[in-house]
């Protein structure tokens, strides 16, 4: 019988695409995807180690699995990705139970990982050289982007896709615990990614998001040529099938002209920007090492709506920094309420031992503050999101069907023929609708009859039905 394995992903959408590419490469190995923790063979985790909250969730499920080999002893436990790089050994420590501990830039190694387990050669650890821990070639050349061939039937919709285009971050905001999990910032060859983009054509595909942690810092220079990331779009623009390229997420100081530019004159680029704030106060921001004044965030805001008028723009935030005042805080307020972003993602300050400001600065805004400043915040963008999805209402919009609504699917109805659907505009916005599953992986035109704050009711304009592309 195959072995069955069960993984559990957190975190942002690099870790999405990791896991879609080891269960594909497990798959070849002879792996089937169970959804039962208790009857797998093998579980991994796919870990996060952006907030605290994140990893202790990871280490309470790894708590769990204490006894869970006294059944099957065969039983293999993993831990992947940036907490497998940030705590390494120290994992083994906490649970020695733990079979094997594999960073992001190891992934590659995992099949072969696994068979050394089951033949007995104990416990497995594989991460990548800390960034002090050589030259800089040497920490790059530890960090491998992994990027095998793909599986399509892995993708979590057979027309949408996740393309890595660049790996790491060297931003070093003070925060943030990423540039030494991910490693150094390294663009893939634009051959590689375009090669990439027409194999997913090629399988169906028609929506791709191409992934960066600051995907428009890209640049990669080949046969004498700089690629930037509006080079790369210009490129992408003629790879026939693909209707739709996404690209997240972008640093403020690197949202240049020509990127804009691209945005407003290639049709098929989404008008979707998510360009991450973190805060709207001057001594936060410096404090957070973010390379930007509230001031050059404001410029920005009007090139984007001077040269794109339709995009939507959607940012993140950190409330509680180390020293944030109620006049800091308030600086935020402001930024939000004059930005109107379609949404914001708000997370409350979470110290990460090894990063410039857990060493320089006291984590000293109590935990009531934060909260109250996260959902104050989220209350004022929640209202601007509701108000501005309200001259929808009336409108119709296209839409690329992804499948059942999560309350289809709640109700046990998604697998109806005539179910609730639910898509996305070119814009970002979530569309739930009445439909066919046939049209699931279709572009359709839809007409909004009601909004709130983060989705649009609408009902379907064409009524072409078209071949079955899609079945679960
Ligand atoms: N605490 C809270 N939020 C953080 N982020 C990154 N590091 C931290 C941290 N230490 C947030 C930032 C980033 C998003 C992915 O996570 O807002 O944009
Ligand atoms: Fe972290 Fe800043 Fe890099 Fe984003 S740009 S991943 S917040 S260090």
């Amino acid at each position: 019988m195959a072995k069955q394995l069960y993984i559990e992903t957190v975190g942002c959408q690099m870790n999405m695409l990791d896991s879609e590419l080891v269960v594909a490469s497990l798959r070849k190995a002879g792996y089937e995807l169970t959804d039962s923790a208790k009857n797998a063979d093998t579980i991994l985790f796919n870990t996060c180690s952006v907030r605290q909250h994140a990893e202790d969730k990871i280490y309470s499920a790894l708590g769990r699995l204490k006894h869970a080999k006294t059944h099957n002893p065969g039983k293999i436990i993993g831990v992947l990705g940036c907490m497998a790089q940030k705590d390494q050994k120290l994992i083994f420590e906490r649970a020695p139970y733990v079979d094997l501990i594999v960073g992001p830039g190891q992934l590659h190694q995992i099949p072969e990982l696994l068979e050394k387990i089951a033949a007995g050669d104990g416990q497995q650890l594989e991460v990548s050289l800390d960034r002090k821990a050589g030259s800089r070639h040497e920490v790059e050349q530890s960090f491998e982007s992994y990027d095998p061939l793909r599986d399509p039937s892995m993708r979590p919709t057979p027309f949408q896709a996740f393309a890595r285009i660049m790996i790491g971050c060297d931003k070093f905001c003070t925060y943030c615990i990423v540039p030494s999990v991910r490693g150094p910032e390294q663009s893939r060859p634009a051959s590689q990614i375009l090669a990439e983009a027409r194999q997913l054509a090629g399988e169906g595909c028609r929506e791709i998001t191409l992934l960066g942690q600051t995907v428009n810092s890209y640049r990669h220079e080949a046969d004498g040529r700089m690629w930037r990331l509006s080079d790369l779009l210009v490129a992408l623009e003629d790879v026939s099938g693909i209707d739709r390229v996404k690209f997240v997420t972008n640093y403020p100081k690197d949202m240049t002209d020509d990127l804009l530019q691209a945005v407003r004159d290639l049709p098929k680029v989404s008008t979707y920007l998510h360009v991450p704030a973190q805060s709207g106060s001057n001594r936060m921001l410096k404090m957070m090492k973010r390379g930007y004044t509230v001031e050059e965030y404001r410029e920005m805001m009007s090139r984007i709506r001077a040269t794109v008028p339709e995009a939507t723009v959607t940012s993140d935030f950190i409330v509680g920094f180390c020293g944030e005042t109620d006049e800091d805080f308030a600086e935020t307020v402001e930024l939000v309420r004059e930005s109107r972003f379609k949404n914001s993602f708000i997370f409350k300050y979470s110290e990460r031992p090894g990063t410039k400001s857990a060493d320089l600065f006291p984590d000293d805004v109590p935990e009531d503050v934060k909260k109250r400043r996260n959902n104050q915040l989220l209350a004022i963008q929640n209202a601007i999101s509701e108000e501005d999805n309200q001259p929808f209402i009336g409108r119709q919009v296209e839409v690329l069907v992804e499948g059942p609504s999560k309350n289809a699917i709640k109700h046990g109805e998604d697998e109806r023929p005539v179910v609730q659907l639910v898509g996305r505009t070119m814009c970002d916005r979530i569309v739930v609708f009445d439909g066919n599953r046939r049209q699931i992986g279709q572009l359709l035109d839809v007409a909004v009859y009601d909004a709130n704050a983060f989705t649009l009711f609408g009902s379907v304009v064409t009524s072409h039905v078209g071949p079955e592309v899609y079945s679960l």
